[in-house]
């Protein structure tokens, strides 16, 4: 399957039980300010730490550049009536493989703990699917649990642990794979216990 056509058919909103899932605006500003000054957000992320209100607006550009080039869809998660920005959702085609994508989110911690990244998620997969994913995928810290608890609760299914995967910050660190198929129910599916060699955060660093 090429990937190439999802969300061609014009830019979603998706309803997502109480916020929704759009395009970013360039008055999105402060989400981009609030997630960069967040090193669990930038450690893992291309927000860059300590940023400007120039540093966020280009980055904001940077989202809508890489809709056209179809590196892959960022969504903002926003306030159903509102449409204030609380949190980022993003499926990523490039680097994965035919059929497959890619799935990553972030919330500023001042907006955490209100299910705004599991429903963002649970919203994102049925669309995904309709729009021809084949696999739906997402790489996790082995030491974050809250990341864990918002796949798990999205029907994600745990697969196994992917040594030195990938370099964050300075370091290798070890990555939890997860994979949610069209067939597989959107009901929660908890975890395999996990062991790992690196269960800590690597230094803080934005990639
Ligand atoms: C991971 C992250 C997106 C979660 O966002 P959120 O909107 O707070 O998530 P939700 O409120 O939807 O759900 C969080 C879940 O984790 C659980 N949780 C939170 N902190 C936890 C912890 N320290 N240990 C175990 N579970 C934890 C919550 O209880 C909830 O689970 P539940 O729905 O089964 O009760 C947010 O913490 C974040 O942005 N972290 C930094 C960036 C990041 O790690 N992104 C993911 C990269 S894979």
């Amino acid at each position: 399957m090429d990937l190439r056509t999802v969300g061609r058919r014009g830019g979603p909103r998706l309803d997502a039980d109480g916020c929704v899932l759009r395009a970013f605006r360039d008055d999105d500003v402060g989400l981009v300010l609030a997630a960069s000054a967040d090193a669990a957000i930038t450690r893992v992320t291309t927000v860059p730490p300590c940023a400007d209100e120039y540093a966020a607006r280009t980055w904001i550009r940077l989202q809508h550049a890489r809709v056209v080039d179809r590196v892959g869809l960022p969504f903002a998660i926003a306030d159903a009536v509102t449409d204030e920005p609380l949190g980022q959702i993003g499926l990523w085609f490039s680097g994965v493989g035919a059929g497959r994508a890619r799935v990553g989110y972030w919330v500023p911690a001042a907006n955490r703990g209100q299910g705004l990244a599991s429903r963002a998620l649970r919203a994102l997969c049925p669309w995904a699917f309709e729009e021809g994913v084949e696999r739906l995928e997402l790489y996790v810290e082995p030491h974050n649990l809250a990341s864990q608890r918002v796949a798990e609760g999205a029907g994600f299914r745990w697969e196994g642990l992917l040594r030195a995967w990938e370099t964050i910050g300075a370091e290798r660190r070890d990555m939890v794979m997860y994979s949610r198929l069209p067939s597989d129910p959107a009901t929660p599916c908890r975890a395999t216990p996990l062991t790992s060699s690196t269960t800590g955060p690597a230094p803080a660093r934005g990639r």
